[in-house]
Formats: C-alpha cells, structure tokens, sequence
C-alpha cells in the first residue's frame, strides 16, 4: 500500500503564491509515489485545480459547512467543493474545534454531509495538553471518533482517513514517541473494531499529524499500522516538502 502524504496549506498562500509553488513542486515530483493529497485554503482551489490537471496528486480542503441550506453566508458547501475539483476535506481539525467552537455534533453534520456529496473525508482528532497529562489520551479519541462517527454505515468508513493531531504536537516543535502514536493507533482501531467490525478496523487509515519535519519524518515511516502522514507548517516549502514525502516512500 501506498503512504499516505496531506499537506495542509492552513491560512497560508495566496492564489499565485500556491501557482508558483505548485510549479515548483511538480517539475520534482513523480506522480504515484504517494497517496499525495494538498488541502488548500479556498481561494487557492481553483489554480490548483487547473495544475493538478491530469496528475495522480488529488484536491482538499480544509472545511465544510455542515448543510447545504442557501441562506449561509460566507460559508461553502459540500456540492461546491466537489464541483471545484475537491475530492478530500479535512474535518475537526483541533484549530477550528478550538477557535470556532466546532463541537462533536457540527463535526457528525460535517462529515454526512461531506460524504453525501461524494468527498472523502480527513477527521482530525487528538488529546490536548492536559489530556494527555492526565492519562485521558485514550477515552478522548474514543469520545472524539464515537461522536464523529456516529449513524455512519459501515461502507462508508473506506471514504474516512483518520488523523490522529495531539493538540500539543501541533505547530510547536513536539512529537509524541513512536510507541505512544502506536498506541494511539491501535486504539483508534479497537474503537472502530466495536463500533463497527474487525474488518472496518483493520482497513480504516490512519495518518499522524504535528510537528512533522523534513528532520524527524523517518522515524513516522516505519510506524506499524499508521498509514501516513499530515503535514502543516513543513508542506509550505516546495522543497522541504518533497524531501518530506521521499522519506516516506
Ligand atoms: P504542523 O505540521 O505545522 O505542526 O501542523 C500540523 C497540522 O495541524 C496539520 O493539520
């Protein structure tokens, strides 16, 4: 199986910013090495969609309103985005669950309603600080994933890639030891084991995200049972980012 490679622009490039970038990055990369996915800002959705034309490298986004309703302004649906290029979005990402107050709830609706349009979804979850400090890493990504997952038929969990963030890990330079994401992914498998099937289990996918480096990214490679990697902070240099995605491969 193919490693799985996110990069999360965040709010970061302008349309032209994420054109030159992309030139840059896809005169070095060969398709098909990575399950590669970029989840842009929305205002840099179109250009990239004209540059991904025909490569094996697919579209995200970093959010999605949670109905399709018309009267929600400045928000953009799941209809939208699939109709922009968009075949990934990430939801719950701990920035948003933090800064907009999205709740377990908007994120069940979110992810329906990504997936009735036909966009494969990156559900981010992940333990705070005084989570993990008191041992409570494993009963929040069970709440987290229950409350996500919640009324999903069992078919739909092959469009779902979970993203185990540590809220802590996030943009500040720390990572969790290679045993404690091991743990954290098997854990993650036994909640969609009894929620759903050992086969769910086993075949749902599951990447690791914060802090992720063209420095420190080997030692994610070889992590058993996690299936890539989502990147932020570290994608956003063309080349930091291809050294990054060669060392997973
Ligand atoms: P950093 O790689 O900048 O820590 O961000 C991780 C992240 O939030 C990706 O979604």
């Amino acid at each position: 199986m193919k490693k799985i490679v996110i990069a999360n622009f965040k709010m970061n490039k302008t349309p032209s910013e994420t054109k030159q970038y992309l030139i840059s990055f896809l005169s070095k990369y060969e398709d098909c090495k990575a399950d590669l996915i970029f989840a842009l800002p929305y205002t840099s959705l179109a250009v990239a969609n004209f540059m991904l034309e025909g490569r094996q490298i697919a579209l995200g986004a970093q959010d999605v309103c949670e109905d399709d309703e018309k009267g929600c302004t400045g928000q953009i649906s799941g209809k939208m985005l699939a109709g922009s290029g968009v075949s990934y979005v990430l939801v719950g990402h701990s920035e948003r669950r933090a800064k907009f107050k999205e709740d377990s709830k908007m994120i069940n609706r979110k992810i329906k309603n990504g997936l009735k349009n036909r966009l494969s979804i990156i559900l981010c979850v992940g333990e705070s600080l005084a989570d993990k400090n008191t041992m409570k890493t494993l009963a929040t990504l069970k709440n987290q994933i229950e409350e996500a997952l919640k009324g999903l038929y069992e078919n739909e969990l092959e469009n779902i890639i979970i993203a185990y963030e540590p809220v802590w890990a996030i943009g500040s330079g720390k990572t969790p030891l290679p045993k404690d994401i091991e743990n954290a992914v098997k854990a993650i498998r036994k909640v969609v084991e009894e929620d759903f099937s050992q086969k769910a289990a086993n075949e749902i996918r599951i990447v690791y995200g914060g802090s992720i480096n063209a420095k420190n990214v080997s030692k994610f490679a070889t992590i058993e049972g996690l299936d890539g990697i989502l990147v932020g902070g570290a994608s956003l240099d063309s080349n930091l980012f291809l050294q990054i995605i060669n060392a997973m491969v």
